[in-house]
């Protein structure tokens, strides 16, 4: 299956954020940690080169918590500052002002040494589409929420927020790069909803959703919907239909409908704790 999306705006975004970059000490990369790869474009390089990293490993409450350890393990091996964060509920949360600090750990001793002591870090918040920028800006902003001004240099009507004395966080638009180098990057981004859904086929997406979950969570489709896992792909989708009361007129299987709720429930996480990829 060939997914491939990356709209004009995309592009747009990624000149302003090669504009804003210039004021920039720190890039929060925000993952999936569902497809802690997929969710990494490989064009903030380019974009933070030189620049301090922290990689935040957003909706771990969604992603399997053995999975979530491996991924933790990855990282530090590669020497990367990375947290797994829930944002919606503000879990993990505690430790990021010190990975922060960590991270400019270099850039905080250069101003001191220039006698400039106090200067807030400026961070740029980025990740794909959907990933939870907003949210984990709102959460983490909760108590101290202050929009201020633009500045100049700044992309007009881009906000920096103040996260507290020593933060000022930079939000920026959700981005995808031109072209995802195989065919399962396209696939899982479809399957967390970071590709717009209106240019996937939702059948032939629970498809291969199907697909993974016999593979390497065998026993979820069943304990949801109380289905044959033994049988073919088409066959459990066509069960999910029946069980899940999907007729269309005349009582045929609305596949699309059937779709859509499965992908629906993985989404959620109603289908239990699932992560795509594996470290390697
Ligand atoms: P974006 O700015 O990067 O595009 O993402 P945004 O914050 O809008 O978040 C996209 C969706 O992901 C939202 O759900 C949001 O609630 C959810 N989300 C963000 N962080 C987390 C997290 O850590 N865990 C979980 N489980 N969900 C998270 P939505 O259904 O689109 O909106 P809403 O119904 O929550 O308002």
């Amino acid at each position: 299956m060939q997914v491939q999306w990356y709209p004009g705006h995309m592009t747009k975004a990624k000149r302003m954020m090669l504009e804003d970059i210039k004021l920039i000490d720190l890039v929060i990369e925000l993952l999936d940690a569902r497809v802690p790869i997929s969710s990494r474009n490989p064009d903030i390089d380019e974009i933070a080169k030189g620049k301090s990293r922290l990689v935040l490993l957003n909706k771990s409450d969604l992603a399997d918590p053995e999975k979530n350890n491996e991924w933790l393990d990855y990282f530090k091996d590669k020497g990367i500052i990375a947290l797994f964060v829930d944002s919606r509920n503000r879990n993990g949360f505690s430790p990021v002002g010190k990975s922060i600090e960590e991270a400019c750990r270099t850039k905080i001793e250069r101003d001191r040494k220039r006698g400039i002591i106090n200067r807030p870090v400026r961070a740029m918040v980025v990740g794909i589409p959907n990933v939870g920028k907003s949210t984990f800006i709102n959460s983490m902003c909760k108590k101290a929420s202050a929009k201020t001004g633009n500045k100049p240099g700044v992309t007009k009507g881009k906000q920096w927020i103040n996260l507290n004395k020593n933060v000022e966080l930079l939000d920026t638009p959700g981005i995808l790069w031109p072209r995802f180098d195989n065919e399962e990057t396209g696939v899982h981004l479809a399957f967390i909803g970071s590709i717009n859904d209106e240019i996937v086929d939702e059948v032939d997406l629970a498809m291969e959703l199907i697909i993974f979950l016999i593979k390497s969570y065998s026993g979820v489709l069943f304990k949801r919907y109380e289905i044959n896992e033994d049988n073919d792909t088409a066959v459990i989708l066509n069960d999910i239909a029946l069980k899940r009361g999907c007729l269309k007129k005349g009582n045929e299987p609305d596949y699309s409908k059937a779709a859509n709720i499965l992908l629906d429930d993985f989404r959620s996480g109603r289908l239990g704790r699932i992560t795509l990829e594996d470290p390697v």
